[in-house]
């Protein structure tokens, strides 16, 4: 078993994230060392695999060109909006079906048909023709992003995300634009669901912002009382539930050092974020509570890591996550369809959640 070197509070998870005097090229040794399970069993290049600068940058970059494409002002956020509302109908079940189940494949349409692929209409549907299901492919990921392995070979998966996502001149490789970044949002999206559950239909922040999706809307507080917004609701569900609860670095001690330290470092996200700017424990750091993101001394967020290789799409992930859980929560209102719980101990918020069609009269 190998030694791991935990850090739980802010000033350790800074210097692992953000190291005094860093070159980025160290940061992404460090970072490349530990993620080898993507690139064994997806296929993943990118640069969360790679120790190459020049990649990094240029990754980055068209990441952020697609985030600028579809900036909540752009027409491409408000075909975004219909081709989320298409996804929920394509994918809602004719009995019932497994919550994270039916979010992964949302998101991962959404994604690909929103993002990914804007120029086309927006009622398009991911139809698998001799590949993979949108299904088999992000069941797949999942296994992955648990296990580190997958019955489905990265052939396979290559493939079936060739035919909906042209090939780039610089970047052959599609599974690079799809399995890091949509694994991690639609976590996001499932425990926003659930953790919405709490608001009645007229107080739910979230509500407001599926009627009008702005970015306005995103961050005003609600009604007289100034209760939460829709970003303070995005920031206690990541903070209690970080889609990337651990960040590992492998160290750049000499040997002696890692005898004590041990040879990886582990961010413990989740932990940290129970401490406050000023480093104190907050109230009830296990209860979801939206409205201490209002106060004047908020919970400290690495939700989306910390320093050079911070993630690009803070706050705008926050946004399309935000979009996606408002508009199931608007279809999924008690009337024609309903979450229904079964029992076990979760591993995950989601865990044992079904989504259920009601007999209709
Ligand atoms: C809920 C949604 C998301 C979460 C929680 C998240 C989280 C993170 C975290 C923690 C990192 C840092 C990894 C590290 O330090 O090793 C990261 C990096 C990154 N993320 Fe995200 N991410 C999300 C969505 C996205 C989206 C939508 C994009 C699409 C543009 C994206 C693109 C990237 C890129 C390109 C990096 C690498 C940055 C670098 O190496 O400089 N992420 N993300």
């Amino acid at each position: 078993m190998l030694k791991s070197d935990r850090r739980t509070t802010i000033d350790d998870v800074e210097k692992m994230l953000d190291p005094p005097d860093a070159v980025v090229e160290a940061l992404l040794q460090a970072r490349a060392r530990v993620n080898r399970y993507p690139e064994r069993a997806l296929g993943v290049t990118s640069t969360f695999v790679s120790e190459d600068a020049r990649m990094h940058t240029v990754f980055v970059e068209r990441m952020r060109g697609l985030l600028s494409r579809a900036d909540m002002q752009t027409p491409t956020w408000r075909r975004l909006v219909k081709v989320t509302e298409a996804g929920i109908t394509q994918f809602l079940p004719t009995t019932s079906c497994d919550l994270a189940n039916f979010i992964r494949c949302l998101t991962f349409h959404v994604w690909v048909l929103g993002v990914l692929k804007p120029d086309d209409p927006s009622d398009r549907r991911l139809l698998s023709g001799h590949h993979l299901t949108v299904e088999q492919i992000t069941n797949a990921f999942f296994s992955v992003s648990e296990t580190g392995n997958t019955s489905v070979s990265s052939d396979q998966i290559r493939g079936a995300l060739g035919q909906w996502i042209p090939d780039h001149d610089d970047d052959n490789n599609p599974v690079n634009l799809v399995f890091p970044v949509y694994e991690k949002l639609w976590r996001l999206v499932a425990a926003t669901v659930l953790c919405s559950q709490g608001y009645s239909v007229s107080k739910n922040p979230l509500l407001d912002f599926c009627e009008n999706p702005t970015r306005r809307q995103f961050e005003t507080s609600r009604g007289t009382d100034q209760g939460p917004s829709a970003t303070d609701i995005m920031n206690e569900v990541l903070r209690l539930h970080p889609p990337v609860q651990e960040i590992w670095r492998q160290c750049g001690h000499p040997w002696w050092e890692t005898l004590v330290h041990g040879r990886m470092q582990v961010a413990d996200i989740k932990a940290v974020q129970k401490f406050d700017e000023a480093g104190e424990v907050i109230e009830e750091p296990n209860k979801f509570v939206p409205e201490r993101w209002r106060g004047e001394r908020k919970p400290v967020m690495f939700a989306f890591g910390s320093g050079q290789l911070k993630c690009p799409a803070d706050p705008w992930a926050q946004a399309l996550a935000a979009l996606i859980a408002s508009k199931v929560t608007d279809r999924v209102d008690g009337m024609a369809f309903t979450l229904e719980k079964i029992g076990g101990t979760p591993k995950y918020i989601w865990d044992g959640w079904l989504i259920c069609r009601l007999p209709s009269n």
